[in-house]
């Protein structure tokens, strides 16, 4: 038997590195200094480090508690999801959040909808449906959300292409760079072969700056015309204006175009804006365009069961029932988006109480600095030097979560910032 032992492929595997953002707090938690202080996750935190509930959803829950019978359960969920969660969310996304430039579509029932296990479930459901029937090409942001890529190399796209989005040197975004890329890749492959492209819908992370609503027009228009998929990731939803339907504003451009060809996909989670982080609630929504046949949306719906599946056969209940009572109950809803409003009003608060000590005048550029985040674009080392001497943990990327800063760690942070910066 042993003769066997040195054949194993198993002993072959190398060891992959890890998680870029959720590594970090693995090793965060073994560090020994009192003093240490994780800003690397995008969790919100209040003031007192807590990751407290919403008011809106912790009331929504004790509704789900009680009735808990009622929803049958610990029951399976069909495949794709909660039936109430699901009308309720296209309801909130479709409708409210897209202010009648959705109504033909849902009207013909041209939106493939499913509950996903948050924003990445969405994306790597999109990812796999758009790698196996359209296109196996991506474009993507640099930078972007670390996981992005890790999700499209493992659900079947053949090339991921970056964007220039940032330029480091001024820390702007660089949209005539970004346009000009992707017009010369067209004018260079056969543009009747459609190619996808991922969006973040505000609150690009890691950067926390978007296009302005004229930039996104002219993007909007160059990919339509270089017979591009649109990919919208929208995990941040209310987190850029503290209005919910405010920060759908990309969704709108996108409808305002018209139909999409191949279909615009959009990427959804109520992690970050509803607090559900564990709970893994989210949506895919598919729209595609008002003349596809009659059976187009049953086909797409047919080929996205499968895949699901697959994947974890059917999502989690009880997250989606606690979404669904937020949207379902007027009082709660209004609550929520209070609730969004509040959570934005202490990030903002934060950077101002930054910029009080440090004087970087970007951190208060409210305009064009949007989200949790904050990108000091420390380099590496200066990131590790933060690390090692102050036990404060950002991203590699330099990128800081603004929440993990309150009132007792401020000045502690300001001072190593302060003095990181100056290597
Ligand atoms: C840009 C972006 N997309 C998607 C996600 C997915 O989040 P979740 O799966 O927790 O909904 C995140 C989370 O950090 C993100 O930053």
């Amino acid at each position: 038997m042993t003769r066997f032992k040195s054949t194993s492929l198993l002993n072959k595997i190398e060891s992959a590195p890890p998680d870029r953002i959720l590594g970090l707090t693995d090793i965060f938690n073994k560090d020994a200094n009192p003093k240490k202080v994780n800003l690397t996750v995008g969790i919100y935190k209040d003031n007192f480090g807590k990751v407290a509930t919403f008011p809106s959803v912790k009331r929504a829950q004790d509704l789900v508690n009680k009735n808990y019978q009622s929803f049958q359960s610990l029951t399976y969920l069909p495949i794709n999801g909660n039936q109430d969660y699901s009308k309720n969310v296209l309801d909130f996304i479709w409708n409210d959040s897209c202010q009648g430039l959705a109504h033909n579509y849902l009207l013909n029932d041209k939106i493939n909808f499913v509950q996903t296990l948050s924003g990445t479930g969405a994306v790597a459901l999109a990812a796999k449906f758009l790698s196996k029937f359209i296109s196996k090409t991506i474009w993507v942001p640099n930078y972007s959300w670390s996981n992005h890529l890790n999700i499209f190399k493992e659900n079947g796209f053949q090339y991921i292409k970056p964007y220039n989005y940032y330029d480091d040197s001024n820390g702007t975004i660089s949209v005539d760079e970004w346009l000009s890329n992707l017009k010369l890749n067209r004018s260079q492959t056969d543009i009747t072969s459609p190619q996808c492209i991922l969006l973040h819908a505000c609150c690009h992370n890691p950067t926390g700056i978007d296009p302005t609503k004229e930039q996104w027009k002219t993007i909007i228009n160059t990919i339509y015309e270089l017979n591009m998929v649109p990919i919208i990731d929208m995990a941040y939803q209310g987190l850029e204006s503290g209005n919910l339907i405010d920060d759908a504003y990309l969704l709108r451009t996108c409808l305002s175009k018209g139909d999409w060809p191949n279909g615009l996909y959009l990427c959804q989670s109520f992690a970050k804006n509803m607090g559900l982080y564990g709970e893994r609630v989210g949506s895919l929504s598919i729209v595609t365009p008002l003349n596809s046949n009659s059976n187009t949306n049953l086909n797409i719906d047919s080929q996205l069961k499968p895949i699901i599946r697959s994947f974890y056969s059917s999502p989690p209940g009880y997250g989606s029932h606690v979404a669904n009572q937020v949207l379902l109950n007027k009082d709660l809803k209004l609550q929520w988006f209070n609730d969004v409003q509040n959570m934005v009003n202490r990030l903002k608060i934060i950077r101002l109480n930054l910029f009080n000590n440090l004087k970087w005048h970007d951190l208060i550029d409210f305009e064009r600095q949007h989200g949790m985040f904050y990108f000091t674009r420390f380099t590496l080392k200066q990131v590790h030097h933060l690390r090692n001497k102050y036990a404060i943990y950002l991203t590699d990327d330099g990128r800081l979560s603004l929440s993990g800063i309150n009132d007792s760690n401020i000045d502690y942070v300001s001072e190593a910032l302060y003095e990181v910066a100056k290597l």
